[in-house]
């Protein structure tokens, strides 16, 4: 979703500024524009990617060494040039950039044109600015003053940077539920939605609290201050750049390089897990009787696949949710009960808001993330960090596997609390684990080749569909989701005994259909599935245990991986399942990091 990056240094700020663009690319955007500031503010703003802003930019005025930088995933009106960020005010005096909502916006609109102001986009972000402007010119406000109170009206969230041409050399930043954050160098503030775009020249970081104005003047010290204006403190913080570097290595792209490491992030993630708060999610676990988790896409589908886990072995009950649905369901939380929210990015909306409601009503709430220092980590009682590394391929990869191996840990973790397994089934279960990462690169390579060959035969399909059984089914959803957003071919993914109550319907001559087979209790009864599949000629792909026998002529193609005891399986199942899709997105010529109107961190509601 959005990006901001903005400077105020000795520097040139357009090609820290385009750098900083380019880095926040993979969060999703469909325009992009810049402001330096060199006297007057030069704007430039292009739809497209900033590669596009680029070009435009080659003939135009871009020195100054501060501005302000805006990747823009369009909410209140159309990817255009004249809606993408920075916004003016009406004076040209103010200058913003703004991620997030701004709710009330249509009566705060309304009122501001009351008062004679004029638009000239269809934002929420324009309203901001000209509401600022509005109480300086009204109160004879300093820019500051009128920020602080702009906002006490303001319902909704946002992560702003303004400059005010009045005073050269100085920018403000202020966030409420939108991350952004202050790299401090020598003489020098980078601000950001993400670190990741902060490079060496940093060498302090400051998580800027909720409604805390920012005031960064070049060769200044920083000064905060809180809405009413006044003084408050802020941790200045040390930067660790190699902890925030990324880079593609040999790999074509990050989506492969991220497939393929997963390895490596797994092992970091059970590595970190005894790191995580676990005596106080040890003590947490004591007085839980069930077991709530919410969450959105793919970490959804990490919370059915803990839902198997800690039932089957942790003998508790759970149960999953949509994060954007928990909010419209009357459950009866109770101090028995444990929320658990799963996100990767760590700055969800739905997650962070189903969570917050959950603490609302006084329920324990666990974040399982991967973002260090998110707002989600910073909501929840106790966190468990993944440790997977930054993601930069929208479509999560390594952060899945990483999910569904800190719930493997924390399954156990429920599990010898509860005494629902003896130590020493515990402690097997845990070497198993242990091999994890071996098992992964075993699938890697094998995998692969196999993966690349069935792509050809998918790359034309219209749509296909995906099924799995018991903890399978999550890992069949989870792939169908895969498919689709990174090809954009239609898949759905169905519980496999689901298929002759509907989707059978769907089933034509050489559909592609891609069952996911465990060897436990399940297989027998997923193989006859396929099997009716099979009669309605429909092309098989399956991806299954090499122990696990097929019979004769059922499967068009198949993908065998280890033999792993089933609850590793959807780890193992889930690698040829990537390869499966992105293959596919390859042979389509999709933009595979960062498919169309996807968005790596989803801020909005
Ligand atoms: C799919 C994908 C999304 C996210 C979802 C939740 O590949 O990445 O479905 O899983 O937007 O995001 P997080 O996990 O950051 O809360």
């Amino acid at each position: 979703m959005c990006g901001i990056i903005a400077y105020a240094g000795a520097n040139e700020a357009y090609p820290i500024l385009i750098d900083g663009l380019r880095k926040l690319e993979y969060r999703g955007y469909d325009s992009a524009g810049i402001g330096t500031v060199n006297g007057a503010v030069h704007l430039h703003k292009r739809t497209g990617k900033v590669n596009d802003l680029v070009s435009y930019c080659e003939d135009k005025n871009t020195s100054g060494n501060m501005g302000l930088g805006h990747t823009r995933w369009a909410t209140h009106g159309s990817a255009t040039n004249l809606n993408a960020h920075p916004h003016q005010s009406q004076s040209k005096r103010l200058t913003m950039v703004h991620n997030g909502i701004i709710e009330n916006h249509q009566s705060l609109k309304e009122m501001l044109e009351f008062h004679g102001f004029e638009f000239e986009t269809e934002t929420d972000s324009e309203v901001l600015v000209q509401l600022v402007e509005w109480y300086q010119i009204r109160y004879k406000l300093s820019t500051r003053e009128a920020l602080g109170r702009a906002l006490q009206d303001v319902q909704g969230s946002f992560a702003v940077v303004l400059h005010d041409t009045t005073a050269k050399h100085q920018l403000l930043a202020v966030r409420r539920q939108s991350p952004l954050v202050v790299g401090v160098g020598d003489a020098e503030y980078f601000i950001s939605s993400d670190s990741m775009t902060f490079d060496r020249s940093s060498e302090s970081i400051i998580y800027l609290e909720e409604d805390v104005i920012a005031q960064l003047c070049y060769n200044e010290a920083p000064v905060f201050y809180s809405l009413e204006d006044q003084v408050v403190d802020q941790d200045l913080l040390p930067f660790d750049y190699k902890k925030v570097a990324v880079s593609k290595g040999d790999f074509e792209s990050f989506t492969l390089k991220e497939i393929f490491e997963q390895n490596l992030s797994i092992s970091r993630t059970l590595d970190g897990f005894e790191n995580s708060d676990v005596d106080e999610i040890t003590k947490m676990l004591q007085s839980t009787d069930r077991i709530i988790i919410t969450a959105c896409g793919t970490s959804w589908h990490s919370g059915i696949v803990a839902e198997y886990l800690i039932e089957k072995y942790a003998h508790l009950n759970v149960e999953v949710e949509y994060a954007s649905e928990m909010r419209y369901k009357s459950h009866t939380l109770g101090d028995r009960d444990l929320v658990i929210g799963i996100s990767q990015s760590g700055e969800t909306a739905d997650t962070k808001m189903a969570l917050e409601i959950a603490k609302s009503k006084g329920v324990k709430t666990i974040a399982i993330v991967n973002g260090v220092d998110s707002s989600i980590a910073r909501i929840a009682d106790r966190v468990i960090y993944l440790k997977a590394g930054i993601e930069i391929g929208v479509a999560s990869t390594k952060a899945f596997t990483s999910q569904l191996s800190a719930i493997l840990m924390l399954t156990l973790l429920i599990a010898r609390t509860k005494k629902s397994l003896t130590i020493a089934q515990v402690d097997e279960m845990m070497a198993e684990l242990n091999k994890l990462p071996g098992y992964v690169s075993e699938t890697l390579s094998s995998s692969k080749q196999m993966a690349r060959r069935i792509a050809y035969h998918i790359s034309d399909a219209r749509s296909a569909l995906y099924l799995g059984r018991g903890i399978s089914f999550p890992i069949a959803i989870e792939g169908a989701l895969k498919l689709k957003e990174i090809s954009y071919i239609h898949a759905e993914g169905y519980p496999s005994g689901e298929m002759k109550h509907g989707p059978i319907a769907l089933i034509e001559e050489d559909l592609p259909v891609v069952a996911v087979v465990n060897n436990d209790d399940s297989a027998a009864k997923i193989i006859s599935n396929i099997q009716e599949v099979k009669a309605r000629k429909a092309m098989v792909v399956v991806i299954k245990n090499k122990n696990v026998e097929l019979p004769k002529g059922l499967a068009d193609h198949v993908i065998n991986v280890p033999d792993v005891p089933s609850y590793l399986n959807p780890i193992i199942q889930s690698i040829p399942l990537q390869l499966l899709a992105y293959y596919t997105a390859k042979l389509k010529g999709c933009n595979i990091d960062q498919p169309r109107n996807l968005a790596k961190s989803v801020t909005v509601e």
